[in-house]
């Protein structure tokens, strides 16, 4: 295997939508931890989908053919993606939250009132209020992994207090959508199968930065959103293949008890599915062209080598846009910013300017076309746990489509927004 250098141009030009501006005045999409920008590729696949797959899964003739042929790749894709053993471990759904949902009632069917889980605080609120919802109606009891608000790490110390022997599941996240910070779920995992517990992990935020192995971490679900990962909307959960049988779907009687069928009530978005392989196509050509990869290497060494030369790429971004914050006077960041803690991390950044609301600086960035957001995102646990106000945080996010000159301009602009000063709090 030889590396290639990164070649940001060449990257840029596969997504469609990085080529627009506005008046002359071009695009910074630092907007990408809610959503990233879609492939081309992405595009043309759902388009042929569209065009070629027109048709219902499972019947004779050529369309539904091809539906049945579309339906396989992605989910063969997406256990490349996750590193699964194999397509059957794979389910889709219309996004992340509503499939944690729908496997929150299933997994909750045998909890018994007495019984116990545990959460942790950094989460989106997908991975929190299906559970905590379930154990209401169970009456089962709902225990905290907290986080430390200086380090911006779990209190991992505290996981033996927590877990015991009436602990039913272990709900966690991967990367955290507003610190950044790239939990250690094996750990979490690790203690949680100790008692027999399952676990489900919300990967979200890094499936879009990095090379997934689910059967390493050892998870049992672990929840994924394609359109955080250059594809449309729809999202794909990894359930191990031992829980399979042993779980009671949700499903009408009608349909097939075979995978993924089993799992998915009523008709896929086909499209989706399509436009979901090439997003993953996407990265396994970043590893071909950048990463050194062989063309003819298995999907998953392609999808390796991408991750590799993409996350060297958002790395050296990271440094970049870290020194650029650490230089505006007052910011404060809420996430690991130390040298030697930039791997721990995703490019996903969340701060405050002094004495400005995050809406009115995301408002001055939105002016000079740079897309970020304000708020706290659905992390309602860990936005209470760290005092955020109504306001939220301002939050940009890095992918590795980001320019030098997008990090750079933005850096300019939060200077200037710094500058400003703004009693309107
Ligand atoms: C960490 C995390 N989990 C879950 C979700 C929800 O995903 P979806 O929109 O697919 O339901 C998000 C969306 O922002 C997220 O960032």
């Amino acid at each position: 295997m030889t590396s290639t250098t990164w070649d940001a141009d060449a990257v840029r030009a596969a997504f469609p939508a990085l080529a627009l501006n506005d008046r002359g005045l071009p695009r910074s999409y630092l907007d990408a931890p809610a959503g990233t920008q879609v492939a081309g590729r992405v595009i043309s696949a759902t388009q042929q989908a569209m065009v070629e797959a027109a048709a219902n899964a499972g019947g004779a003739f050529r369309t539904s053919r091809a539906a049945d042929a579309l339906l396989a790749q992605a989910h063969a894709a997406v256990a490349d993606l996750l590193g699964a053993s194999g397509p059957d471990e794979i389910v889709f759904g219309l996004n992340s939250t509503s499939l944690l949902f729908s496997f929150s009632r299933i997994l909750s069917r045998d909890w018994r009132a007495g019984d116990e889980i545990v959460l942790t605080r950094m989460d989106h609120d997908a991975n929190v209020a299906p559970w905590l919802i379930a154990a209401e109606e169970r009456g089962v009891t709902v225990k905290w992994l907290d986080f430390d608000t200086e380090s911006f790490r779990y209190r991992y110390e505290d996981l033996d207090d927590l877990i015991g022997p009436r602990t039913r599941l272990v709900a966690c996240n991967h990367a955290s959508n507003l610190l950044g910070t790239i939990n250690d779920v094996a750990a979490i995992i690790t203690a949680a199968k100790r008692v027999g517990a399952i676990t489900a992990v919300d990967g979200v935020q890094s499936t879009p930065h990095m090379l997934i192995d689910v059967q390493a971490l050892g998870c049992d679900l672990f929840a994924c959103s394609a359109y955080k990962f250059f594809g449309p909307h729809a999202a794909a959960l990894y359930i191990r293949r031992e829980l399979l049988a042993r779980l009671t779907p949700l499903k009408v009687r009608p349909s097939s008890d075979e995978m993924p069928w089993r799992f998915s009530p009523g008709t896929p978005s086909f499209e989706a599915q399509a436009g979901t392989t090439a997003a993953i196509e996407h990265i396994a050509w970043l590893g071909e062209a950048f990463g050194g990869a062989d063309p003819s290497a298995t999907l998953r060494d392609r999808l390796r080598c991408g991750w590799a030369a993409a996350s060297a790429y958002e790395l050296e971004l990271t440094r970049l846009f870290l020194d650029g914050l650490a230089t505006i006077p007052g910011l404060q960041l809420y996430g690991l910013r130390g040298d030697n803690e930039q791997a721990d991390r995703v490019a996903t950044f969340s701060f405050t300017l002094p004495d400005r609301s995050a809406r009115e600086v995301v408002a001055e960035l939105a002016d000079k076309n740079i897309f970020g957001w304000a708020g706290s995102f659905y992390a309602h646990e860990a936005a209470h746990t760290l005092g955020i106000n109504q306001h939220g945080v301002i939050r940009l996010g890095l992918a590795h489509y980001t320019s030098r000159f997008d990090v750079e301009r933005t850096l300019e602009a939060l200077a200037a927004a710094a500058r400003t000063s703004s009693s309107r709090l």
